[in-house]
């Protein structure tokens, strides 16, 4: 059956991914729509190459439509909103970036779509409502980040009372071995040492914060208490998660590090591919290490655990402080050894609020940021 396929964030990595698939297989998937945001050069390509009938762009171009005269342009987070409810559409690809995905990828799984998502911050924030959207209008929540589609895949025909721990890996980020001080540059922040990925989550990475988040989306998407969810260190990313089961039984997944893999497998479930279309590989190949986390060189991922076991407006708190702390370090305003203990500051600042509605997400989310950025600009100078 062909799939018409909404693509939110298309000119990202993650968007790139998908697009790569999707290019692959036109009998099995057709782009529909997507959005982009600032990328215009990058939607263009997209426009030429998939011709699809609907694009959302943040604001308006007044060249486009005249140039696309069949495509329909819609622009903001209305326009977002409009592609994610698309009557033609079975499912909805989201990879976009930090809270914009949430709203989207709700509307979505309120019309029974199916969704595909790498957007991690929407889970972590608003998880709970997007499973409960789920359950009650019969689309599907598949994720596509690497480690929890491996985990998705894992746990295929098991119940998850035989599973003593869910396992996701982490490289560890550029710093695993090297002390964090004040001489380290943005440069040797983004380049980390296995995956290819868009600036924000490669500074995520960095932090470890990246991998508190993940611990975080794979308590919401498998109802798993934080504390059976393990992380180790795993230089090469070639393992990316694991079943650790009652039984004495460990399954893990292997794959390349390359996010064509699991966007190919998230895009087909609940099929397996034929093939391998971006190449088969063997990973016993490399040799494969796996240590313990040291809290302490990774203070963020011990708070992303506090926050889980607090939850509430939390991790919406979370995500938006370590948004705009990322943002402000990728702008030259923060230096990166400053950032631990600053998102610490932040997130410990906010005032929690249990029983949340979908409502308290948004204003927390908005109100972090503000705080956030009134608390940067008071530091100032002392940040750099
Ligand atoms: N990169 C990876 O390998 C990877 C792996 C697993 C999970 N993830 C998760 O996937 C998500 C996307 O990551 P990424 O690395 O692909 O990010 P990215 O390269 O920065 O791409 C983000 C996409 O979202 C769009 N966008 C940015 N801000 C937006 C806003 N406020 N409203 C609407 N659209 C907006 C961008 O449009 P323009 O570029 O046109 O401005 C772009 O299409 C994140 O949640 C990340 O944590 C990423």
């Amino acid at each position: 059956m062909l799939k018409n396929i909404v693509l939110l964030g298309a000119t990202g990595s993650v968007g790139s991914s998908v697009l790569d698939v999707i290019r692959l297989y036109p009998q099995r998937f057709r782009l529909l729509g997507f959005s982009a945001w600032f990328n215009i050069d990058k939607a263009v390509a997209i426009i030429k190459e998939f011709s699809p009938f609907f694009v959302v762009l943040k604001e308006s171009h007044e060249s486009l439509p005249l140039l696309y005269p069949s495509i329909t342009f819609l622009y903001g987070e209305e326009g977002l909103k409009y592609l994610a409810e698309l009557s033609d559409s079975h499912t909805v690809v989201s990879a976009l970036l930090g809270m914009s995905g949430f709203i989207p990828a709700l509307t979505a799984l309120r019309k029974g779509k199916d969704l595909v998502i790498a957007n991690k911050e929407a889970l972590v924030a608003g998880g709970a409502f997007l499973k409960e959207a789920s359950k009650k209008y019969g689309g599907m929540i598949i994720p596509l980040d690497s480690e929890h589609l491996a985990l998705f895949d894992l746990l295929r025909g098991k119940d998850l009372k035989e599973i003593k721990e869910l396992v996701i890996t982490a490289s560890g980020g550029p710093f695993l071995n090297r002390e964090v001080d004040s001489s380290i540059t943005k440069e040797e922040v983004l380049q980390h040492p296995t995956w290819n990925m868009g600036a924000n989550i490669t500074v995520g990475s960095a932090l470890m914060i990246n991998k508190g988040l993940e611990v975080i989306e794979a308590m919401r998407l498998f109802d798993f208490p934080e504390d059976k969810i393990k992380v180790y260190i795993h230089p090469q990313s070639i393992i990316h998660g694991a079943l650790h089961t009652k039984g004495g039984h460990w399954h893990l997944l292997a794959s390349p590090v390359d996010m064509r893999y699991p966007a190919l497998h998230s895009l087909f479930y609940p099929d397996y591919p034929e093939e391998a279309p971006f190449g088969d590989y063997n990973p016993t190949k490399k040799s494969l290490e796996f240590l313990e986390v040291d809290y302490k060189q990774f203070p963020l991922l011990a708070l992303a655990r506090h926050v889980a076991r607090e939850d509430g407006v939390l991790p919406t708190v979370l995500c938006a402080v370590t948004e705009v702390a990322i943002e402000q370090f990728l702008l030259g305003n923060i230096a990166f050894y400053k950032l631990p203990d600053l998102i610490q500051e932040l997130v410990y600042a906010y005032p929690n609020k249990n029983n949340i509605t979908e409502e308290d997400i948004l204003i927390a989310d908005k109100k972090s940021k503000i705080l956030s950025l009134e608390r940067i600009a008071y530091h100032g100078d002392d940040l750099r």
